[in-house]
């Protein structure tokens, strides 16, 4: 069995399904449930005997090490985090809380269960760090995208406890021997996307007649994933990642938000065309920016398909037009997870704009 934590989140739901659909082994998936975990993204594996959900915080040494026997786990992916860049700006102390505190946790409940295994089991056991490009900071516009070699310079409070993280995670190697491999992968989209986040935020938005904001002028950029990819990605690391290694994951995507923003615009003008005829790009409009906004992120992925032969299978116009269409035919989905407390945030990022 594996232990997916944070698998009732966007990647970690769509990690889960992948997985299971793939026919690969039972799954025991620890999530806490905060406001970007929802039981309705696994819903399709209800009756799924291979899928194992525990309500909990990775911060409970308690309940990580008795999962951990109980289900004689192989390998552990660990996605459970606090993941919004703007919320660690309001609020940071979740952040240090669950992305460094809860990783050190499972760390150290992890040595302790790895400690005591033998034999084949020991040298099969995993901890596999899923973390983000934006620990390396930020790039100018002429600079070469990252590598795994890039020195850390995280500039939120977000990409600073993540950052935290990879390097607790490098310690239980260094010192422990503990077998981990650590991911670090650029922006991600795709089905089950919290709409706090842009793509989601924006066609949320544009279908309700509301302002699309664009922090700043919108010329920031970001190397977009398709999260089947990164998905893909991660389960090729488990399986054929050398120990120790950290592996860079990318789209080769660079857009700026404009223009990430225009795309959909173009594909819901196309899809679902507003009443009055008009385009959703009447829409958009600027708002103030992103305290210490990252200029742009972009992520050399050559090693992992040179090493690993990963490489993605969805390009930025596939993988955008399959995302309109999900939300399009799970607009339920989406008013689901817009509750009382999405609404508030809504109000206090936006201030009465959205
Ligand atoms: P998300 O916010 O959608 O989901 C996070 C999940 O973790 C939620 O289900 C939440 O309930 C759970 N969780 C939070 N605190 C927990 C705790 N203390 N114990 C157990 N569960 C807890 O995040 P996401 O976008 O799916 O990101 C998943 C991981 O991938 C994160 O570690 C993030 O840093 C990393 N990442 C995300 C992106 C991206 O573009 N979204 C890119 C690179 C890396
Ligand atoms: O790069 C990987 C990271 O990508 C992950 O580690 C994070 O967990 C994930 O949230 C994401 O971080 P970003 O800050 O890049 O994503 P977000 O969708 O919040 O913003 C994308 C860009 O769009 C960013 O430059 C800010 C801008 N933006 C965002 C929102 C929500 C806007 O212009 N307007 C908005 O309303």
């Amino acid at each position: 069995m594996i232990l997916v934590t944070g698998g009732a989140g966007f990647i970690g739901s769509n990690f889960v399904l992948d997985w299971l659909g793939g026919g690969l082994e039972p799954v025991v998936n620890l999530d806490k449930l905060t406001y970007a975990g929802n039981l309705e993204n696994l819903q399709s594996l209800a009756k799924n005997k291979n899928h194992i959900f525990v309500r909990g915080d990775i911060a409970d040494s308690e309940l990580v090490s008795s999962l951990l026997n109980q289900h004689k786990i192989r390998a552990v992916v660990n996605f459970a985090a606090e993941s919004h860049v703007d919320r660690s700006i309001h609020g940071p102390i979740d952040f240090i809380q669950t992305n460094v505190m809860g990783t050190f946790n499972l760390l150290e409940c992890c040595r302790k269960y790895w400690g005591a295994l033998s034999g084949l089991d020991k040298e099969r056991f995993r901890f596999l760090h899923v973390s983000t490009d934006e620990v390396f900071g930020s790039l100018a516009r002429d600079e070469p995208a990252f590598t795994e070699n890039h020195r850390y310079e995280p500039n939120s409070p977000y990409s600073a406890s993540k950052a935290a993280s990879d390097h607790l995670v490098r310690a239980w190697l260094h010192t422990y021997g503990m077998p981990v491999l650590t991911t670090n992968c650029s922006n991600n989209y795709g089905p089950y996307h919290f709409p706090e986040k842009l793509i989601p935020l924006v066609i949320h938005n544009a279908l309700k007649g509301k302002p699309l904001p664009i922090y700043g002028d919108g010329q920031q950029i970001r190397d977009w994933l398709y999260v089947s990819d990164h998905c893909s990605a991660i389960r090729c690391v488990l399986e054929k990642g050398v120990l120790g290694e950290t592996y860079n994951i990318g789209g080769c995507n660079e857009k700026a938000n404009l223009d990430v923003v225009h795309t959909i615009c173009d594909l819901l003008d196309a899809q679902k065309p507003r009443a009055d005829g008009r385009s959703y790009k009447d829409q958009i409009t600027f708002v103030t920016d992103r305290p210490g906004h990252d200029k742009r992120y972009a992520m050399d992925a050559s090693k992992i398909e040179r090493e690993l032969g990963w490489r993605p299978a969805q390009t930025f116009e596939s993988g955008m037009a399959q995302t309109v269409q999900w939300y399009l035919a799970n607009e339920q989905w989406t008013e689901n997870v817009t509750s009382g407390a999405y609404r508030e945030w809504v109000e206090k990022q936006y201030v009465g704009a959205a």
